[in-house]
């Protein structure tokens, strides 16, 4: 018999497993009607030609700030031309120089970047902007990667630019830290945060309903029955609320049974998957130097299968040193393990997640 035969092309458990990756966009929302419609008022202002409000997004990981956003701007994109929408992820583009430039290459793909000074480029984002008779919507995610790098000038250059060309440019700081607007300067405290949202971890419910649409449109409808889904929901629910914990568990619990073959995923597989994140899970919450989530996206990335250290760094766009650090530290508290890549010069490590 051909040996790919019977080796899964046809799944019993997934219909689309993509639904469970990190970058997925939920089409559909629950739970976070309110925190919408509030942003969604705000960005309402871009028709009557009067400034947007900058504002901060502050809630625990998982809380859902990171999707609404994204889910808000689509939205705004596909009902007015008036607003130019930024999205930048800070860990990926975490010094004044790369923000300014991935702005600046938003408002006028077609200038050339390189090689322009900060001041330049700030410059000429005025310009461009004055000329485009267009508002800026520049969302910031992970906004206290730029206060740990020393590197939030930028709020002000942004806040200066808004004020030499007229227009305002609005900034959407998005940040787990709840101390993020202390951090600020006092100066800019007041323009940056005219609005404020807070993200509150989700309940059990809402974690269902969550849940719930993503197992729809990820499972065959007979790989699951509603055990299991309260089951990951409670556990997400106990750990900070955070729909990245459920919906993770939901999908480890998937891969348990399709490793065993199985038709179905039953509680034992979502108990098995739990035993695999659960140490994980609690050794980086308590952690408090890990307030910006690297270590959970380290796991998070690593959940996948090993991966070589300067892989690593390049997926989470961080710097080795950083990088190194939080590695060695999961490694030492027995989170994850590695071996040196002998097929590779240098001291490039192979990481996983420790095997219990
Ligand atoms: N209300 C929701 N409905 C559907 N999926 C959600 C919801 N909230 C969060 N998620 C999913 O949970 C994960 C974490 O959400 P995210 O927005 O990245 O959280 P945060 O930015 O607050 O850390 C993402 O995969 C996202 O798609
Ligand atoms: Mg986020």
């Amino acid at each position: 018999m051909n040996i790919f035969r019977n080796s899964g092309s046809e799944n019993l458990i997934f219909k689309d497993e993509s639904v469970f990756n990190a970058d997925y966009s939920p089409e559909e929302i629950n739970g976070r009607e309110k925190e919408i419609r509030e942003m969604a008022t705000a960005f309402k202002t871009v028709e009557r030609k009067t400034r947007i409000p900058s504002m901060i997004l502050n809630g625990p990981p998982g809380t859902g700030k990171t999707c609404c956003t994204r889910y808000v701007l689509k939205q705004l994109q596909e009902y007015t031309q008036r607003a130019i929408i930024i999205y930048i992820n800070c860990w990926q583009n975490g010094t004044r120089h790369s923000i300014l430039t991935r702005i600046l290459e938003g408002i006028d793909p077609l200038t050339p970047q390189s090689g322009m000074t900060a001041d330049r480029i700030i410059d000429k984002i005025g310009t461009v902007l004055k000329n485009s008779k267009k508002s800026a919507i520049v969302v910031l995610d992970e906004a206290d990667a730029l206060m740990q790098n020393n590197e939030h000038v930028v709020f002000y250059d942004l806040l200066r630019a808004s004020e030499t060309i007229g227009t305002e440019i609005s900034v959407i700081s998005i940040t787990n830290n709840p101390e993020f607007v202390i951090a600020l300067d006092k100066r800019i405290r007041s323009s940056m945060a005219q609005m404020s949202i807070k993200f509150n971890p989700y309940s059990p419910e809402e974690m269902k309903s969550i849940l719930t649409e993503r197992a729809n449109l990820g499972i065959h409808t007979s790989a699951y029955d509603e055990d299991v889904i309260g089951k990951c929901a409670a556990f997400a629910a106990k750990n900070g609320g955070d729909a990245r914990i459920g919906i993770t568990l939901l999908w480890l619990s998937g891969r348990e049974a399709e490793a065993k073959n199985a038709e179905k995923i039953t509680t034992d597989y979502v108990e098995a998957a739990k035993q695999h994140i659960a140490t994980v899970i609690g050794d980086t919450r308590q952690n408090q130097s890990d307030q910006s989530g690297l270590e959970k996206r380290i796991l998070e990335i690593l959940v996948k299968g090993e991966l070589e250290s300067t892989e690593i760094y390049e997926k989470l766009g961080i710097a080795e040193r950083t990088g190194r650090r939080h590695l060695e530290k999961m490694e030492s508290a027995g989170i994850i393990e590695s071996r040196r890549a002998e097929e590779k010069r240098g001291n490039v490590r192979i990481f996983r997640i420790k095997k219990k």
